[in-house]
């Protein structure tokens, strides 16, 4: 199965990011052959200083390596340096149409309530993203709950293209949305996901962060009053409740029953104490590795050099494929 997914540089990679995506990346690469992207194309969708877009990118390379992801086996690039992913979606760009744009809600939130000053790229977002896929010919994309949206729109337009040439070329693509995080939420509103982009810092856990900061962060999260349920179905109407139990399960491989089979009853200050030194014990790590892999920028462009030119290797002439069947000329 050829496995492929992205995740932008746009800013420190969260604890949602780890438990809705990366981990789950390291997790599919035995028996499988996995394309993992650094999408610094989506990032400039919404303005990014040049300086800090570079350390970023790195950053997440370097992250994406602490995590366990061995780009020998698989395949770690950026999508900037495969010129296939921008080919591609001029080419979805005349497929999708405009009324299936119209109802992407991550356009919505991102654009907010000023429509009109979002950039063109923000809008066509979602072709990119399903250029990025299809240009691999993948067909499992593990992502996060809020992508699943834009898989399906991705799976829309492949359809639309088969349909319109008269051809089977793409295939279809199956979300992979794994485990009992695969949504998590701000640690100060219950209702928001947690994102890099938050302009709170309270809001989420950096995998960068220290030991103090976690314990702090975990400390201040928002919760109600009550002790933990007995049950899973007590969680129902508490979100912030129901989102650190979730982040609990997911970092013990339980789920909501396990982590309250052994914590209801409590409340919230001695779960918050366990829930914190659990994210010490995983985080702490992958932050050391981080850190030494940065200290060697060129060891981290070399991998990432190599990454581009095997996965140009594969796209290239998937998308010359597809510019064939829109009728381009080719001498
Ligand atoms: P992004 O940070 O938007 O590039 O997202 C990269 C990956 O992380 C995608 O698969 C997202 O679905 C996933 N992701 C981002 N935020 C969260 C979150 N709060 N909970 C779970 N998954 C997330
Ligand atoms: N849009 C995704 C996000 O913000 C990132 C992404 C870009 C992606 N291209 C992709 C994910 C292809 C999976 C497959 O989370």
């Amino acid at each position: 199965m050829r496995i492929f997914s992205g995740i932008q540089p746009s800013g420190i990679p969260t604890l949602g990011n780890y438990l809705g995506a990366i981990r789950n990346w390291a997790a599919l690469q035995d028996g499988n052959d996995c394309i993992y992207c650094v999408v610094d194309l989506h990032a400039i969708t919404v303005f990014q200083d040049p300086a800090a877009l570079r350390q970023q990118t790195r950053e997440m390379a370097a992250v994406l390596l602490a995590c366990g992801i061995d780009p020998e086996k698989h395949i770690v690039f950026l999508q900037s340096a495969v010129r296939a992913h921008a080919q591609l979606a001029w080419i979805f760009n005349c497929v999708a149409r405009l009324g299936w744009l119209n109802r992407m809600t991550q356009f919505k939130d991102k654009a907010g309530k000023d429509r009109e000053n979002a950039s063109a790229g923000l809008y066509v977002y979602p072709n990119l993203m399903a250029a990025d896929i299809h240009a691999y010919h993948a067909t499992a994309v593990p992502v996060g709950d809020d992508q699943r949206q834009h898989l399906e729109l991705a799976n829309d337009i492949a359809q639309k293209f088969n349909h319109d040439y008269g051809v089977e070329f793409f295939p279809r693509i199956e979300p992979y949305i794994m485990g009992p995080a695969a949504r998590v939420m701000s640690l100060r509103d219950g209702s928001k996901k947690m994102s890099k982009s938050d302009p709170s810092e309270q809001s989420r856990i950096n995998l960068n962060d220290d030991a103090d900061t976690i314990a702090l962060k975990i400390r201040r999260a928002k919760t109600d009053p009550e002790p933990l349920p007995s049950e899973p179905d007590g969680l129902a109407d508490r979100p912030e409740a129901r989102n650190l139990v979730g982040i609990y399960a997911a970092l013990t491989d339980g789920d909501a029953a396990s982590v309250l089979r052994e914590h209801g009853g409590k409340g919230f200050g001695a779960f918050k104490e366990a829930l914190a030194a659990l994210l010490v014990d995983h985080l702490a790590p992958i932050a050391d590795e981080t850190r030494r892999l940065l200290a060697d920028p060129d060891h981290i462009d070399a991998v990432l050099g190599r990454g581009a030119a095997r996965a140009a290797a594969i796209a290239d002439p998937i998308v010359a494929e597809a510019e064939r069947l829109v009728g381009f000329v080719r001498v």
